[in-house]
């Protein structure tokens, strides 16, 4: 460190405990002494180590590296910026440690299957640990963008469709990310994306234009960012896309206004990859002098990998465009995180780390996260579990036996060979003379149909055919959208090929997104799907499929049945023509010259209908649950009251099963028109064969509120609430709240 910033840190700290009054009064002292080149070397995070950027640092003009992930290179860089620099002030090291660092976790939008905040938090605590040992202080993690279209890739990345549930399972991995300390050893700072509304992308094509209004931005889109700033995420990362004109990166509204004041957040804002310099092909900045200019006054604190603030922001300063002050609180902002992460202390990473073996109890967090995250979809005759003592499988498919797509999307650091495999785990089970095995394609996409005789033949000595088909790894996630979102290749041949053998079918869907699964549905008895599951998928699967543990995994997003009907999430409006099953036509009951009003005038796709084929909230397990005697303490809801609505939750099954007990609410009449259905909150429980639990939720007018020019309100008047196993199957009662 240099001589400088000893004397600085040791003149705040005599005495004093590390209060946050003496972090801030560290960071005033270095703020004294600051030039303007190192403050603006504060706001701009770079990638990779050439020799530009090693000069750059030894000047004190870089604040933060990504994507430099070797320990021994890392500590050099580290050195030239605390021993080097004139202040001497580290780096923060930055990476995208979305599901796991070494040991992978299935796919966020797996994990939200779980519905475990507890199991959520365990997963990133783990990345956590195995990341920040090699000298990465920061993960880009939480993707909290509410994803209501399939065919957008980052749907992967997401936590799914719902406001509520984005927002506790994002507070959870804030928390597992974040442990008790950032200083801990184990600890990585989060950082809350893509604020926002990235999601809302039109078509689901990434990047794509936003429009929504403010209402929507403010009910559906930010409330998790606000749980996961409430949680103490340490940063933000805005998004790529505009919302109604306005690029993120340049929206001071919702960068100044929204999070810093109104949330009253204190962590730092970095933009996304490029994202200020994007504002000139968005048609917002000129230049890249009005690019940073737009940005930094927006309050964006950090530039990611471009260059518009190291080179535009000293002008800007001194011709005033960019007030002092603007970039005195940004500088302050990453001193901040920097202090709390505890690199002034100790920046440095274990160079003697190694990965050749991951620690057991890791992988056993990434096993019960993959089993929690398995939802069974459909399962005819009860066909799942197989039998572990007698059954024969052909196991086929391109799936069954990738170590490397089972990891899925955003896994930059993760490794095949610590992948168990389906396969091999099957194997291990049930033993290798009772599992046959062939590809029949070799990749998801493959259309060569030549081994599917051989897959028949295989199937035919078999008892039952287990089928692993879905999307490698590089079909979703980042730039990775989709228009049709049905199986690739000819996987969906090879399933109706193996159907004709006669023997029951369990197909395993293995994917980015929800797939729609309509055309393959009739083909299958049994159809469990494993998202990319993570390193320990294979085990999770074979455990299942045999019975060794049983499915509770419920979706965490609509399926639809056709590419077509997206986007399609369950609180959407009523409309004034809302769909009625009873009353209209499918194209094929279409009589030809039929009269122009005979199809029922009603909100519905001739060839699709309305419904998703799997709604939002369902999953099977091995065991029924049967729902019974809702009951409402108080018909009436006052302004400072609560009321308990309960039910009672059956196991009515031969197995001890885990039940995810929903709670939505639709508020009737609004100034507003309302979503018809919203989840408020959820229960997950265990229930013996026979048992009996009664679960209460307390309503609160809060819970009821949604927000309406520029506030949050709740309106007097009727309230249907509903408790059920999924959003289409439900108990209700109503009640009135009143001022
Ligand atoms: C992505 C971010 C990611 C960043 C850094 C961008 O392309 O949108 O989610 O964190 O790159 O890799």
């Amino acid at each position: 460190m240099s001589v400088l910033m000893v004397a600085i840190l040791f003149s705040c700290s005599e005495n004093k405990s590390t209060s946050a009054d003496t972090v801030e009064e560290k960071i005033d002292s270095l703020l004294s002494v600051m030039t303007l080149e190192e403050k603006i070397g504060q706001t701009w995070q770079v990638s990779g180590t050439s020799p530009e950027i090693v000069q750059a640092i030894r000047n004190g003009g870089v604040g933060s590296l990504l994507n430099v992930t070797d320990p021994a290179e890392l500590n050099a860089m580290q050195r030239l910026a605390t021993e080097e620099s004139r202040l001497g002030i580290p780096l923060i090291i930055g990476r995208d440690v979305i599901h796991g660092f070494k040991t992978i976790m299935p796919i966020p939008l797996g994990q939200a299957a779980s519905w475990d905040e507890k199991m959520v938090e365990a997963g990133a605590a783990v990345a956590a640990a195995e990341a920040r040992s090699t000298g990465i202080h920061w993960t880009f993690a939480p993707m909290l963008d509410v994803s209501r279209d399939a065919r957008w890739g980052r749907i992967a990345e997401s936590l799914g469709e719902d406001t509520y549930l984005t927002g506790v399972l994002g507070a959870a991995m804030v928390r597992g990310f974040q442990g008790e300390s950032l200083s801990s050893p184990t600890s990585l700072a989060a950082c809350a994306k893509h604020f926002a509304a990235y999601g809302a992308a039109e078509g689901g094509r990434d990047y794509n234009t936003v429009d929504i209004s403010d209402a929507t931005l403010h009910n559906v889109y930010l409330p998790p960012f606000k749980a996961s700033a409430d949680a103490g995420a340490a940063t933000f990362m805005v998004s790529f896309n505009e919302i109604s004109g306005i690029p993120s990166s340049g929206n001071r509204e919702l960068v100044t206004d929204i999070l810093k004041q109104q949330w009253a957040w204190d962590g730092f804002v970095v933009s996304d990859w490029a994202s200020v310099m994007e504002m000139i092909p968005h048609g917002y900045a000129e230049d890249a002098a009005h690019a940073a200019e737009l940005a930094m006054n927006a309050g964006v604190d950090m530039e990611m990998q471009t260059t518009a603030y190291p080179v535009h922001l000293k002008e800007l300063i001194e011709q005033g465009i960019v007030p002092m002050e603007q970039l005195d609180d940004a500088v302050r902002r990453v001193l901040r995180i920097k202090f709390a992460l505890g690199l002034f202390e100790d920046p440095y990473a274990d160079e003697q780390v190694n990965f050749d073996t991951l620690p057991a109890a890791h992988l056993e967090v990434a096993r019960e996260m993959a089993t929690a995250s398995l939802v069974l979809l459909k399962n005819e005759a009860n066909i799942l579990p197989l039998n572990v003592q007698s059954t024969r499988v052909a196991v086929i498919g391109p799936m069954a036996d990738d170590g490397y797509e089972q990891l899925g999307t955003w896994v930059f650091d993760g490794e095949e060979r610590h992948s168990v495999t389906p396969l091999t785990a099957l194997r291990e089970l049930v033993g290798n003379d009772r599992i046959l095995y062939e590809k029949a394609l070799a990749y998801t996409r493959d259309t060569d149909r030549s081994s599917f005789a051989k897959a028949k033949r295989i199937v035919l000595q078999a008892d039952a055919a287990v089928i692993f088909v879905g999307e490698e790894s590089i079909l979703s996630g980042e730039a990775h959208s989709r228009a049709d979102i049905t199986l690739p290749g000819a996987q969906a041949e090879l399933i109706r090929e193996i159907k004709s053998a006669g023997k029951p079918v369990v197909v395993v869907v293995m994917a980015g997104r929800p797939l729609a699964l309509k055309e393959i549905e009739p083909w299958c008895d049994a159809i469990l799907y494993a998202w990319h599951p993570g390193t320990m998928g294979g085990p999770a699967i074979a455990d299942v499929l045999f019975g060794e543990s049983v499915p509770s995994g419920k979706l965490p997003v609509s399926f639809p049945a056709m590419s077509g009907q997206t986007p399609l999430y369950y609180n959407h409006k009523r409309t004034g023509r809302p769909a009625d099953p009873g009353n209209f036509t499918y194209m094929e009951d279409i009589p030809v010259r039929a009269f122009q009003t005979s199809l029922g005038n009603t909100s519905h796709y001739i060839d699709a209908g309305y419904a998703p084929l799997y709604p939002f909230g369902f999953g099977l397990s091995y065991t029924t649950f049967e729902y019974n005697a809702l009951t409402c303490s108080d018909s009436l809801l006052t302004a400072d009251g609560t009321l308990q609505v309960a039910v009672k939750v059956k196991n009515t099954g031969q197995v001890a099963g885990q039940e995810v007990v929903q709670l939505y609410v639709h508020d009737r009449v609004g100034s507003l028109t309302r979503p018809v259905k919203e989840l408020k909150a959820y229960r997950k429980i265990l229930l013996q064969p026979g048992e009996e639990q009664e679960v209460s939720f307390g309503i609160s007018p809060e819970m009821l509120a949604y927000w309406y020019n520029g506030e949050w309100i709740t309106e007097p008047g009727e309230f249907e609430i509903f408790i059920g196993t999924n959003i289409d199957n439900v108990l209700g009662c109503t009640i009135r709240f009143t001022e």
